[in-house]
């Protein structure tokens, strides 16, 4: 048997996703953020878990609608900026001279940039232990065709999101097929 150790209250839950949460503000003017403490928490819904004092938040609780890209590897850099400043204080959609398209489906603007991205509308938000909890429910799924496979589904090799690692603060990709889900269990039964 190995050797235990407790390391306390320690995040190390891994993969985090890396999610672009892009909102309008009360005057139109786009913002996105970087979002690696949340994910898909139902078939249909995804959980954010933000700090009050983001411009975000503020503009969640005003419009209750946002689009969540999935950054890529092709998009990290763009992706870190969007976690790095607050549209308190930079423009940061002018700066990254990035493209914006309105989502047909709620009220918040699609990044053309990011090849995959999910249209939400805002179904629950609480401040809860310091934070704000959003939950949205996703209404669309806009994908680029450069992404999907023949039969129209996401194919992840294409796609290539990345992930956050809090444990050495960088971003890694997703690694390779290990197993086949809800079957290679069977060997045991
Ligand atoms: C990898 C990474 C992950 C992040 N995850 C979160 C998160 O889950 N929740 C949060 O509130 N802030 C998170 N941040 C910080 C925000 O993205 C950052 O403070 C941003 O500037 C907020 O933008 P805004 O004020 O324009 O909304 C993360 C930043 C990085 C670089």
């Amino acid at each position: 048997m190995n050797m235990k150790k407790n390391l306390g209250n320690t995040p190390v839950i891994t993969p985090l996703p890396v999610l672009i949460v892009a909102t309008y503000d009360e005057n139109g003017i786009p913002n996105a953020m970087n979002v690696a403490w949340g994910g898909q928490c139902g078939y249909h819904h995804v959980a954010l878990n933000l700090s009050l004092n983001h411009k975000t938040t503020e503009n969640l609780e005003q419009t209750k609608a946002f689009t969540l890209s999935i950054a890529t590897v092709e998009t990290l850099v763009l992706s870190d900026y969007f976690g790095l400043v607050s549209e308190r204080k930079e423009n940061k959609i002018e700066n990254a001279e990035v493209h914006i398209s309105q989502s047909e489906f709620v009220n918040a603007p699609v990044i053309d940039e990011y090849p995959l991205t999910l249209e939400c509308k805002v179904v629950e938000m609480q401040e809860a232990l310091g934070e704000m909890h959003v939950v949205g429910e996703v209404v669309n799924v806009l994908a680029d065709d450069t992404v999907l496979d023949g039969q129209g589904k996401v194919n992840l090799d294409k796609l290539q999101p990345i992930s956050y690692d809090s444990t050495s603060h960088s971003y890694r990709m997703l690694g390779k097929i290990v197993g086949e889900a809800f079957k290679d269990g069977t060997k045991i039964e």
